[in-house]
Order: structure tokens, then C-alpha cells, then sequence
């Protein structure tokens, strides 16, 4: 399998267009690698490819990304788009695939209601861009060879969609992450993720590979950086510190190459020099960027 990180950043990219914070600063000085919003690419062949979330960036990453250019006059080695959730970051790109070739989107009916109902997303003309539903730990194949399952994740719904009460932790379609497997090898991608109950973790063993919700580092860290008040919980977001955050709750995973990624901005572990990095690198994470090209 061939993995290309198209975008490892969250919503809002880093830098992000309103925030001065450290990072962003540094990002828009050169001091840090700038972002793109939350996306990956995966193929079996390296000539066919399928997308995992569609983000506002995409235009740029596909510009950037060789694999994706045009092989012929007019269309892509993009076959296919697959949503883990209704999010702008993920869902957004979907505007710019809209110049007549052919693909086919999948997502849970939860996430494609949510587009049938925009008349906006009615652009991508239905006699060339078909809507696939998928149902949740049921198989299927976007692509030759490529076998992906998706499965309720704790979530919630996307941030335009949530009303007063908001169940944060929910299980259901609005959610999923993916189990992808070419039927040797198997990839786990989690961009969004609240918490990691047992069987969670224990599912997770069987990956060789994991691409895992790198959000925020501390659950307070948007007040202790001043950017704002939400935590990473009300976010849907797990932090990686903490008894019950990703580092300590995922360093029994051993066998398995753990990658961060749909990474904030306000993240400390995007430092290079920061403690936070080490320690998430010294509990056996790596850390992804954009443009960032993986082998399974
Ligand atoms: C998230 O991952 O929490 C969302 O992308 C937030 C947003 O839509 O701004
Ligand atoms: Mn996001
Ligand atoms: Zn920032």
C-alpha cells in the first residue's frame, strides 16, 4: 500500500488565517512547515488512487502531489473520495472536484444526507460523481485490491450541525474510522477521535500502521495558549497527555507504526525542539506532514 499525507493539519491549517500564536507565527516566518487541512492518499497500484477525506486545501495538494496530476487530458488518478465525517475540513474539498470526471464519494448515509441537503454540494454533477453509502463494519472496495471497513469511533456531530445539547462521545454514523487493508498489510485511520475505551484499543493491535487523531496535546490548550476556550474534549478531540490520552492509552501497541495526524495549530509537539515532541516521539509516535509519502 502507498500512503501519501496530503494535508496533516486540523481545521484551519497551520498557519491558520486569524491566529498569531506561536506556532503560526513560526510558520508564517518559515521557522515551522506550514499545513494543509486534514487528508490522505492511499493506492494499491501507485497509479490508482482513492482519497480519504476531501479538504479545502485540495487544489494545493493536489497541485503538490505527483501521483495526483492528470495523465491524460483531462482527468485523475483519483478514483474515488471517502468521508470519515460531515467537517469542513473534510468535506469542503468536495467543491473543487467539480469539473465533470468521473469519482465516486462514500460516506455513511449520516454524512451524505448531510450533503444532499446542501444544495451547494449539488454542483458535483450526479450523471458523472456517484454517492455511495456505506454501512458501518461492512466492507468495501473503492478500488482494486483495497478493502476498507468503517466503524463508529466516540464523536460527535459536525460543528454547523450541533445544537444545544451535544453528545460528544457518541457511537454512529456521524463518526467512523477506517480500517483499510490491501489483504496483506492493514492501516487504521482515525482522524477524529474522543476517547479510547478498551475495545478500541484492542482493535487497534491488529494494525500495522496507524494514522491517529493528533489534535490537541493537553485538553486545555487553546485557553493555555489564549486562542480560545474549547477544550479538546468538547472539540471531539482526545489529547494525547493525560492518564486517559493517546500516548499512555496507545503505548501498549508495540507492533504497530503510530503517525499522528489532523494535527492543530496550536499543538506543541509541532515544535521541533519542544519536550512535547520528544515524548511523543520517546512513547514510539512519529509525527506527519504534508507531503509525507508511507509504504505498507
Ligand atoms: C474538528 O476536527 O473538530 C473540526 O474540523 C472543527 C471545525 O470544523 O472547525
Ligand atoms: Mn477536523
Ligand atoms: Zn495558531
Amino acid at each position: 500500500m502507498f500512503i501519501t499525507i496530503l494535508g496533516a493539519g486540523a481545521g484551519g491549517g497551520l498557519p491558520q488565517w486569524n491566529c498569531g500564536c506561536r506556532n503560526c507565527t513560526d510558520a508564517r516566518t518559515g521557522r515551522l512547515p506550514p499545513m494543509t487541512q486534514s487528508s490522505v492518499a492511499v493506492s494499491v497500484d501507485g497509479v490508482d488512487w482513492v482519497v480519504l477525506n476531501a479538504s479545502p486545501d485540495i487544489r494545493a495538494q493536489f497541485a503538490s502531489s505527483p501521483s495526483m496530476h492528470p495523465t491524460s487530458l483531462r482527468g485523475s488518478p483519483v478514483r474515488a473520495v471517502v468521508l470519515t465525517n460531515g467537517d469542513i475540513d473534510h468535506v469542503a474539498g468536495l467543491l473543487t472536484l467539480r469539473e465533470k470526471t468521473p469519482f465516486t464519494v462514500y460516506a455513511t448515509s449520516e454524512t451524505l444526507g448531510i450533503l444532499d441537503r446542501d444544495s451547494v454540494f449539488a454542483v458535483l454533477d450526479p450523471a458523472l460523481v456517484s454517492k455511495e453509502t456505506i454501512a458501518l463494519d461492512a466492507a468495501f472496495s473503492p478500488l482494486a485490491g483495497l478493502q476498507i471497513t468503517p466503524f463508529a469511533v466516540p464523536g460527535k456531530v459536525p460543528l454547523y450541525m450541533e445544537g444545544a445539547e451535544v453528545d460528544t462521545e457518541a457511537m454512529g454514523e456521524n463518526t467512523v474510522g477506517l480500517r483499510i487493508t490491501d489483504g496483506a498489510k492493514v492501516l487504521y485511520y482515525i482522524p477524529g477521535c474522543a476517547t479510547l475505551p478498551d475495545w478500541l484499543v484492542a482493535r487497534l493491535g491488529e494494525a500495522d500502521m496507524l494514522l491517529f487523531d493528533g489534535t490537541v496535546w493537553e485538553n486545555d490548550e487553546m485557553a493555555q495558549t489564549g486562542t480560545g476556550a474549547k477544550t479538546g474534549a468538547r472539540m471531539g478531540h482526545i489529547s494525547m497527555r493525560g492518564d486517559a490520552g493517546s500516548l499512555a492509552r496507545l503505548s501498549g501497541l508495540t507492533q504497530t507504526r503510530k503517525l499522528y495526524i489532523h494535527i492543530n495549530n496550536t499543538n506543541p509537539i509541532l515544535q521541533p525542539d519542544g519536550p512535547e515532541r520528544a515524548e511523543a516521539l520517546a512513547h514510539g509516535w512519529q509525527i506527519t506532514a504534508d507531503g509525507m509519502e508511507l509504504e505498507l
